[in-house]
């Protein structure tokens, strides 16, 4: 099977990566890739967001599956343009995204569903915002409509910086705030049949202890021990099945990754969000721990194939993934600095711990910083102890200039699980 990912950060080398090793992966391309992806794919340069662009380079290649990683090209179409080609595509419809390229969609179609959720109202005046956020109280949860790249939700308890953020958008929702712990569940999906994958926590905010802007994600973890090991089957029946359920009835069905991001609060699990692909720092984690080839778990969901797809298999082992960012992220982060240690971690590190690359380019001989989230540098273990030891060990032994990182990716749970 020849295949094309689309997408350029540590989300695609983490799917290159497994790619790369499905025995069935006959060729592997990227486009555009990055410095690290380059070692196990061909890169190609592309605008992704190009739907008649994307379906050239497949065509060329002779591409069987292609596979879109980021929102902005599904939400763009760029599924449909390659579906329509004839080619199987993983990645939902640009009709089908909407569940993540718009908040108030999403939340329509959860109503629709039955999905619980936080109550929400979707406000474009200013009149309107004040009412909302006087209905919910503080903390308040302000999150513009349109995509954002996981920075457009501020939560405050400041009634002015939510007025402000509000001002800033078109169309916000402000909503109930959520308490307790979230956690991201990715279902694989043909539009019909649904297939969870294991369940991962990701740290939204920049500095350690939960402080900090939001930002993309800094880090995550898998398994969560903590978890009700009933949670994956009460997240598919209550709903990743209804949702998908739903998009089916309204004649748009969402074929590709369907991402939760929940809440679960003392008075049961609750979604916070829908993303339309993979989560990135998330899917290093999880996919550090799945056996199954996942070429062909891919080509299933693609071809509507997956009700014949056998069970997943996965790894006892756990992982832990820790970004490193640039200086300034997520503001305005500083790009072009020389990165350093790669092949100390390669050499002593590997194969537990290895560096997915995000933003990072080849200038000459070195790799260079080309993002905010600059590598995701991911580690296994026996358990989450290991796994993190792994992990910081090789993160020491990198060099970047200005760079941040957490230090408290998995701690708690590591220690929560060794008491
Ligand atoms: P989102 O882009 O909707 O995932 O929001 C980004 C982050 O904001 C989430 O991961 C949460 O940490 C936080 N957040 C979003 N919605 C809520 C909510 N209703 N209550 C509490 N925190 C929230
Ligand atoms: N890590 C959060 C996201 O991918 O949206």
């Amino acid at each position: 099977m020849k295949v094309l990912v689309i997408g350029s950060g540590a989300r695609e080398h983490a799917l290159c990566h497994s790619l790369s090793l499905d025995p069935d992966v006959t060729a592997l391309h990227c486009a555009p890739g990055n410095a690290g992806i380059a070692e196990v794919a061909e890169l190609h340069q592309v605008d992704a967001l190009d739907g008649a662009a994307v379906v050239g380079l497949a065509t060329g290649l002779g591409a069987e599956l292609v596979v879109v990683g980021p929102e902005a090209p599904l939400v763009a179409g760029v599924a449909d343009a390659v579906r329509a080609a004839g080619i199987p595509v993983f990645g939902p419809s640009g009709e089908a995204a909407r569940i993540e390229g718009s908040k108030a969609f999403a939340k329509d179609v959860m109503a629709a569903a039955g999905v619980p959720t936080a109550r929400s109202y979707v406000c474009t005046t200013a009149e309107e915002v004040d009412e909302a956020l006087d209905a919910f109280g503080a903390p308040y949860v302000v999150k513009d409509d349109g995509l954002a790249a996981g920075k457009g939700v501020v939560v405050t308890s400041d009634l002015e910086t939510a007025r402000a953020h509000a001002a800033g958008c078109e169309r916000v929702v402000i909503e109930e705030f959520l308490d307790g712990p979230e956690v991201s569940l990715f279902a694989v999906t043909d539009g019909e049949s649904v297939v969870p994958l294991q369940p991962a926590q990701d740290f939204k905010r920049a500095l350690d202890g939960d402080e900090g802007p939001n930002t993309g994600g800094m880090g995550a973890y898998s398994p969560l021990p903590w978890a009700d090991p009933k949670l994956v089957d009460e997240v598919l029946q209550t709903v990743l099945q209804p949702t998908v359920d739903e998009m089916h009835r309204r004649g748009t069905p969402f074929s590709g990754l369907l991402y939760a991001g929940l809440a679960i609060t003392s008075r049961g699990v609750r979604v916070i969000e829908f993303n339309a692909r993979f989560g990135d720092p998330e899917t290093q984690v999880v996919l550090a721990r799945l056996k199954t080839p996942l070429g062909g778990v891919l080509m299933a969901a693609a071809t509507g194939n997956l009700a014949d797809l056998p069970p997943l298999r996965w790894s006892e082992d756990a992982a832990v993934t820790v970004v490193v960012a640039s200086h300034n992220y997520p503001d305005t982060p500083r790009t072009g600095d020389p990165i350093t240690g790669l092949d100390a971690v390669a050499a002593e590190d590997a194969p537990h711990a290895y560096v997915l690359h995000a933003g990072t380019r080849r200038d000459g001989g070195a790799v260079v910083s080309a993002g905010g989230r600059v590598l995701s540098v991911t580690a296994t273990g026996q358990d989450l102890g290991e796994a993190r030891e792994r992990a910081y060990r090789a993160v020491g032994r990198i060099g970047l200039d200005g760079s941040q990182y957490r230090t408290d990716i998995a701690a708690k749970a590591a220690a929560e699980a060794r008491a």
